[in-house]
């Protein structure tokens, strides 16, 4: 019997509804190409599902996922449902019980997809971004004194752990060790007293564990201009939670559109499963029309391959989306600056991979 893995398929609102049985269909034929299957099971959890029974998932929403092998979702979001909703009713809860303390966004400059820069090396631009999903600035600790007073107060605390820190940064070292050896780390220890000269600290501490791997540290501030004046200087760049969700916004808006670019948020243990979903919400403003591009949802269920331990399938799906972009004859999506559908894009996506 051929090897199958068991996807929880979370296709959510908007395009995302668009999006996911697109890049389905992609996946599945680019499966049976290197001789596995998956199963997918879906899940309707959404924005919709808030507004008709007050809650974005079931009450056992988590443990209906547990069992799978990985989790590829859409996007969440509807105007009208406020975005704390979606995002704690729905991601947060999913990205904590499982663990998933690596959020990863790759960031590459692809032939045929004008991207924001004009410098000479935008098109050399092959980055990752590995961004700490589970403490830091993003903490739930600290609190309002004194509401509605003259000397009103609020207070965030951050958290910075030892094993926080040494495990995002040994994940990025390690993903160096795949590619071109350079990690870069984002801090602020000149400004953040307590925090940032421990977090160096830990990354000085985890390089001397990867000799062979070059090392720079940045301050966030000049991290950002360097990622737009000299991209072609990175690799592997980790960040704290905050830093990191700057710089994977940053990052892909350098290459092109938003309508393209993957993201995964990692259980690397794989005690849990890993969730795969693209950089974009869920579009409202397209919506229902067709025209979203699907690239960004397939590229994430590329990355899922990889996850799964599927590297040649996972290759074969990245080799589609670029060989479709550097075609300029092939058909994109408006946010690419064609007219094509999505339904275009996802055939001719099926046809590069079935030949
Ligand atoms: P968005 O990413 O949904 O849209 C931003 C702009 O990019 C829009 O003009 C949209 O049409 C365009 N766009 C996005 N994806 C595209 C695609 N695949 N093809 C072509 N054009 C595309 O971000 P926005 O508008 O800030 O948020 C809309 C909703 O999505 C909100 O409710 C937000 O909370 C939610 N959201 C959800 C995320 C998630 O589920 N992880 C991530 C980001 C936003
Ligand atoms: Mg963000």
């Amino acid at each position: 019997m051929s090897k199958s893995y068991s996807i929880a398929v979370i296709p959510g609102d908007g395009i995302g509804r668009e999006v996911v049985p697109a890049a389905q269909a992609v996946l599945d034929l680019c499966a049976s190409r290197f001789g596995f299957s998956l199963e997918w099971e879906e899940f309707d959890w959404s924005c919709e599902r808030y507004v008709k029974t007050g809650s974005m998932m079931p009450e056992d929403g988590l443990d209906r996922l547990r069992p799978a092998d990985g989790i590829f979702l859409g996007a969440v979001g509807f105007p009208g449902v406020p975005d704390h909703v979606s995002l704690w009713g729905l991601l947060i809860p999913i990205r904590r019980a499982f663990d998933q303390y690596i959020n990863l966004r790759p960031v590459k400059s692809l032939k045929g997809v004008p991207g924001a820069l004009s410098s000479p090396f935008a098109d050399k631009i092959d980055l990752c971004v590995v961004r700490e999903n589970s403490e830091g600035e993003y903490s739930e600790i600290g609190g309002r004194i004194n509401r509605g007073r003259e000397d009103e107060a609020a207070i965030q605390q951050s958290v910075f752990t030892r094993q926080g820190c040494d495990r995002v940064m040994r994940y990025a070292f390690d993903l160096a060790e795949r590619r071109s050896r350079r990690v870069a780390s984002a801090t602020k220890s000149n400004g953040i007293i307590h925090s940032m000269p421990f977090w160096d600290e830990r990354f000085d501490a985890i390089a001397n564990e990867y000799p062979e791997v070059e090392t720079s540290r940045y301050h966030i501030d000049i991290l950002t201009a360097h990622f737009v004046r000299h991209p072609e200087w990175f690799d592997v760049v980790v960040a704290s939670n905050l830093f990191g969700d700057i710089l994977s916004d940053l990052g892909p808006a350098l290459v092109g559109s938003i309508g393209i670019a993957p993201g995964a948020n990692i259980n690397p243990e794989r005690r849990h499963p890993s969730m795969f979903e693209p950089v974009h919400g869920s579009a409202p403003d397209i919506a229902g029309q067709g025209v979203a591009n699907p690239i960004g949802q397939v590229w994430s269920g590329a990355m899922m391959l990889e996850h799964l331990g599927e590297p040649e399938a996972a290759r074969c799906v990245e080799a589609a989306i670029e060989e479709l972009l550097a075609d300029p004859s092939a058909p994109r999506t408006r946010d690419l600056g064609g007219t094509a559908m999505l339904r275009d894009v996802t055939f001719a996506l099926k046809s590069i991979i079935s030949h």
